[in-house]
């Protein structure tokens, strides 16, 4: 489905049953990488899962798209599909947009699911990083962030049909949309300042192996949440979901289970 949001076009899923949960995907993927979630979920909830703008088959606009421009496109698209509210659950920069949604929007968020990600903001390095990135996918497309960030994305002992899924969602972004988010994630404010407002049930999901948000990164999200419950999930890195759909799904069915008893 499709639908124009502050001025761009937006695709989205939308797809079962029941209790509203908006699926925010990673840097630089796609809706698509819901794909487990969704299969194993709809029959009990409305699973809704927009292409963030830049990726899959949305607008790709210049950029820098902010954290915060992107919360406020989730919003609009709640308000286009008539809900008041839902859970929202991110994944590493969807859990950055997550974040961003919970200090501009926190009354349409019925409960939270931040999964592989942090609350810090990037150091001066890591910007400079991600300007470096965002001017590799400028001069010599997507195949170069696929090749150069692939490895870091899972883990060590991650199989070769994992690894051949996200090359091909990630090729299928445009260098523009790829250098927007980088710019945009660059200029996020650290969020550990609102996470001890937060005032509904919370997940924290990480995956054993996750070298670019560690398992220590979650437990600093969750100390700083109130009520919050950590699931770090074995064997598996920063895509714990698609590298371990089976557990990251139970967790995620289990903590749904406990807001619609
Ligand atoms: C992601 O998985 O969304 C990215 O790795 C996040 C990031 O680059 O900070």
């Amino acid at each position: 489905m499709e639908t124009n949001i502050n001025g761009i076009r937006v695709r989205y899923e939308d797809v079962g049953e029941g209790p509203a949960v908006l699926l925010v995907h990673a840097f630089p993927l796609a809706g698509a990488m819901w794909r487990p979630q969704v299969e194993a979920l709809q029959g009990s909830y409305r699973l809704i899962v927009p292409d963030l703008r830049g990726f899959g088959g949305s607008d790709a606009p210049p950029g820098p798209a902010t954290m915060d421009e992107q919360a406020d496109d989730l919003a609009a698209l709640l308000d286009h599909l008539g809900l008041a509210q839902a859970t929202i659950c991110g994944l590493s920069m969807g859990g950055y947009i997550a974040m961003a949604f919970m200090r501009r929007h926190a009354a349409r968020a019925r409960a939270l699911v931040l999964a592989d990600t942090k609350a810090g903001a990037d150091s001066d390095e890591g910007r400079a990083g991600r300007e470096a990135n965002a001017r590799l996918a400028e001069s010599e497309g997507a195949a170069a962030i696929a090749d150069k960030m692939i490895p870091g994305l899972v883990a060590p002992g991650a199989g070769q049909g994992v690894r051949d899924t996200l090359r091909s969602m990630i090729l299928a972004n445009t260098p523009v949309g790829i250098a927007a988010a980088l710019r945009g994630m660059a200029m996020r404010p650290d969020s550990f300042e609102g996470l001890p407002a937060i005032a509904v049930p919370t997940l924290v999901i990480v995956g054993e192996q996750d070298g670019l948000t560690p398992p220590s990164e979650a437990r600093a999200i969750s100390m700083a949440i109130p009520g919050s419950q950590v699931v770090v999930i074995s064997g598996v890195g920063h895509l714990s979901s698609l590298e371990a759909p089976v557990a990251f799904t139970a967790a995620l069915r289990d903590f749904l289970g406990e807001q619609h008893r």
